[in-house]
């Protein structure tokens, strides 16, 4: 066995310091960077910790010297030595900066061929991310960046010790599921025993949670990986990781003191911040008429006015015409940076597509006199005028921002200018306190894109009580028992109260123009099992990825998972996913088919 080894470390990368002078110490680590300098030769040794100079001289140790002559980026070694002060050479910016090791043995434990980039923070965002994803084991080397990991293991951590002193059970459910439709596109699985036959990868626990509930467990929770065949995005992978809760004769009350307590017991451990609870909350419906979204950032203002009634009669035929008038009303000190030009740049921006499809954005800067310098201002009456800008708040010098059209459009495009100007114009403070929020009473249904009635969220959602009498007449009008969990903008959680009256359930069902026979083909299992005295039961999901993103302020959930997907599902490290050979796909009964374009592989 190894000398050094054998002995083991005395310290990590960053722990000497001024009074370590004088002892000997045996470090190991990586060569992170080494300079020679007139016969000595100094090296950052770098582990999960942090860096420690280090330095060879013949008048040190020859041998030592000698091999340390060898050393190139990233050889991992040992080395013990004693430690001196760097007099005059201090390096303030380093922990470790009053400090070298004068190396007295070398153990160099393995040679690195030339890194095909350094493992480095300076030099991250040169290097091209599809390299530094090929190459993950590199790039995670650094301990910034590790600084993330171990900061999510510390979040799964404190999670399950919190939930547990709660009175919750981990229970696992399994990943290989039946196939259910609505929600997310599910990933197959061929079976091999039946063949022809699939198993689902669980998007969710959510049935099996259901069931656990049935069984008189009461009170569930699980770290769970969930995967969704989705369409990718910096916040979502298609496996992630769910801290996943369902409780018995709950009410949302229950559901989000739990939560709360969660949530402060985090960030008191990770963070050392103290948060104030109970959360504040808003309804869906006041969550999108003040910022357009399910999912509003509220470390800022410049809420959404209705200028609707005001706009009324005003001789304006844009706003005349439509359902709906809502506007942004940009104070002074920002209105003015926006000319003409940049008008003009916010009008495309409202129009594409992806911000909501806006068939125009009209704009009004208001003079000092309250007066309306605007395109169409000739055709608004001075009456309908003031009646708008006092609707809109608006004041000398503000820039009023107006989106005309239907309900859905005119909060889709506004949200997507609010986080536009959000951004824009740094509107949250640097130290704006962490911003929670309960969004509460979702619409239990949606319209399809062939206009008829789905889900929101999954048919076992609760509406709520006083909404049952309208399941079938108005449903529209229902609300559910369904609330998500909003931090700084991002939705990091979600869930409902669930059905478990057999009488609401049918009534859902034919909501949706499902018939018995559907729903028993697609749930029958669930249904069967809500024939024995089910509890009424409720839980949420929090995205644990999501938390961690924002809790180690990465930018993307790719900066929290040590494997990750690229946009386009790959993982560029091992080149999955990859074409199945004939043999393995004649075990499974499958047969290639030809891809759309490709015609040489028909049969
Ligand atoms: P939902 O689908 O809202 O609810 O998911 C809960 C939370 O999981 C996170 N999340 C994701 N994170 C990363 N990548 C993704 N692709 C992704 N999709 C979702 C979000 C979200 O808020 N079974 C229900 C929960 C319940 O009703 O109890 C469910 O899965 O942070
Ligand atoms: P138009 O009458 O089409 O020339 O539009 C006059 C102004 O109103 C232009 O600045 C358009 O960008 C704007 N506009 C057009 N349609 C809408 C709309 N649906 N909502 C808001 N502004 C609009």
């Amino acid at each position: 066995m190894s000398g050094l080894l054998s002995t083991g470390r005395t310290h990590d990368c960053a722990a000497l310091r001024g009074d370590h002078i004088e002892q000997r110490v045996t470090l190991f680590g990586w060569v992170h960077r080494r300079r020679d300098h007139g016969g000595r030769i100094f090296v950052d040794l770098r582990d999960r910790e942090g860096l420690t100079q280090i330095v060879f001289g013949p008048d040190i140790n020859a041998a030592a010297h000698k091999l340390g002559d060898t050393l190139r980026s990233e050889y991992c070694v040992g080395i013990s030595g004693k430690v001196i002060s760097r007099g005059d050479n201090v390096n303030a910016k380093m922990p470790t900066g009053a400090i070298e090791v004068e190396v007295e043995q070398l153990e160099i434990f393995s040679e690195s061929a030339t890194p095909p980039f350094a493992v480095s923070d300076d030099d991250r965002l040169e290097t091209g991310e599809n390299l530094r994803l090929q190459y993950r084991y590199l790039d995670l080397r650094r301990p910034s960046f590790q600084k993330n990991f171990v900061t999510r293991a510390r979040i799964g951590y404190i999670a399950r010790k919190t939930m547990s002193d709660l009175g919750f059970n981990e229970i696992e459910t399994p990943y290989m599921v039946k196939y259910t439709p609505g929600g997310a596109r599910n990933f197959l699985v061929p079976s091999r025993l039946h063949p022809g036959s699939f198993y689902a990868l669980a998007e969710s626990p959510q049935i099996y949670k259901q069931l656990l509930m049935c069984s008189g467990f009461e009170k569930y929770f699980q770290i769970t990986r969930c995967f969704r065949d989705e369409d990718l995005r910096f916040d979502r992978q298609p496996e992630f990781t769910q801290i996943d809760v369902e409780m018995s004769f709950a009410t949302p009350e229950h559901i989000f003191s739990t939560m709360e307590s969660l949530m402060s017991a985090l960030w008191k451990d990770v963070l050392s911040v103290e948060l104030t609870t109970p959360f504040p909350r808003l309804t869906w419906q006041e969550a999108m008429e003040r910022f357009g979204s399910d999912k509003p950032d509220l470390r800022f203002g410049l809420e959404l006015h209705d200028a609707t009634d005001a706009s009324r009669g005003c001789g304006f035929r844009v706003f005349e015409a439509a359902a709906v008038v809502k506007g942004l009303c940009l104070p002074a000190e920002h209105a003015k940076g926006l000319g003409r030009n940049q008008l003009d740049k916010l009008t495309d921006f409202a129009k594409k597509r992806e911000n909501g499809g806006a068939k125009g954005l009209a704009w009004v800067r208001v003079a000092e006199d309250g007066s309306w310098e605007a395109p169409f201002a000739k055709n608004v009456t001075a009456d309908a005028k003031a009646k708008i800008s006092e609707a809109m708040h608006a004041e000398p010098g503000s820039l009023m921002l107006f989106i005309a059209d239907e309900w859905d459009t005119v909060h889709k495009v506004l949200n997507s200018l609010r986080l536009h100007l959000r951004d824009r114009f740094s509107l949250v403070p640097d130290n704006a306190p962490w911003t929670f929020l309960w969004v509460t009473d979702f619409p239990l249904f949606e319209k399809n894109d062939k206009g008829t009635w789905v889900s929101s969220h999954h048919p076992f959602t609760s509406p709520r009580a006083e909404h049952v009498e309208y399941l079938l007449s108005d449903p529209g009008k229902v609300r559910a028992d369904a609330y998500d969990l909003v931090l700084n903008g991002n939705e990091i959680g979600g869930g409902s109260i669930r059905i478990h009256r057999p009488d609401v359930q049918s009534q859902v069902f034919e909501a949706l123009g499902l018939s018995e026979e559907d729903a028993q083909a697609k749930f029958g299992f669930l249904l069967e099992a809500f024939k024995y005295g089910p509890p009424p039961h409720g839980g949420i999901a929090l995205g644990l990825d999501r938390v961690a993103m924002l809790m180690t302020g990465a930018a993307s959930l790719r900066d929290v998972i040590a494997f990750p997907k690229t946009q386009r599902g790959q993982d560029l490290l091992t080149q999955c996913p990859t074409p199945a050979d004939e043999a393995q796909l004649a075990d499974l009964y499958l047969r290639h088919r030809p891809l759309p374009g490709d015609d040489s592989n028909t049969d």
